[in-house]
């Protein structure tokens, strides 16, 4: 096999990129801060991956903020969250309009408070004519939900046979090609339910020693390196 080029000018870039932005706590512990200080952080190192993700032409990033199972943490964290999402969404609204990033949601935005689902679809509404990277925001998103609503989606449109392209077809992601590299800052091994089904053939980074706040985009760098000199088979030789 023909050795790779990997140098940074010449790689192929992962067409989609997800990351799960974990470690906002342990940050805010580190440093003697309550919890709610790291997402704050966190929030704030998102939108600089992003448009770092945008400058140098990633077409799909999908970011993991608030987990089906995010809901069972203590309900002043969870309320700290839900304000900064307003906090954040109100500040795209009026920044993110200069970018050319289309920003929309994965998951079911239904259980946020209304002001919230009126934001994001005002987000989504005034970005949707972008044509630079698409960024898909999973906010009360889980893998396993997203595949029973799409398996129920398919029983009611009367189907009593499903293929594989029927499900993709039905998720959130339907149209998007499945994540290349799927990133995951502080240490944990494991996905905590993040993009199940799309996940099949992702390349893993997983970066022990690192929490999303201190995330730079020179870690991103070294993460979409490493994926570079994966050699992905696919089952095949
Ligand atoms: C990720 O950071 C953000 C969310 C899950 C909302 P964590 O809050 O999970 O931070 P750690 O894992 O406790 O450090
Ligand atoms: C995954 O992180 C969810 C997000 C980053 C939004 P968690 O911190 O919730 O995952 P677990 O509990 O460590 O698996
Ligand atoms: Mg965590």
């Amino acid at each position: 096999m023909a050795k790779k080029d990997l140098s940074r000018a010449n790689r192929i870039l992962p067409e989609h990129i997800g990351i799960i932005m974990d470690g906002n706590g342990r940050w805010a512990k580190k440093r003697g801060l309550p919890r709610p200080a790291g997402h704050r952080a966190g929030a704030k190192n998102f939108r600089t991956i992003t448009r770092y993700c945008n400058s140098i032409g990633i077409k799909y990033l999908t970011v993991y903020a608030f987990s089906t199972e995010n809901w069972r943490r203590p309900v002043e964290e969870v309320n700290a969250l839900m304000k900064l999402f307003r906090e954040y969404l109100e500040e795209a609204l009026r920044d993110f309009r200069e970018e050319n990033i289309r920003t929309r949601f994965i998951g079911d935005v239904t259980a946020f408070s209304p002001d919230l689902q009126a934001l994001i679809k005002e987000t989504e509404e005034l970005s949707s004519d972008k044509t630079g990277l698409t960024l898909n925001i999973a906010m009360n998103y889980g893998g396993r939900t997203e595949l029973c609503r799409a398996v129920n989606q398919l029983i009611a449109s009367g189907k009593n046979e499903v293929k594989e392209q029927d499900i993709s077809n039905a998720l959130y992601t339907a149209t998007q090609p499945d994540p290349d590299l799927i990133i995951r800052p502080s240490g944990e091994y494991r996905s905590s339910n993040f993009l199940l089904w799309q996940s099949a053939y992702s390349e893993y980074v997983f970066m022990n020693d690192i929490l999303w706040p201190d995330f730079t985009t020179e870690d991103l760098e070294k993460a979409i390196d490493e994926y570079c000199g994966r050699n992905r088979r696919y089952g095949g030789l």
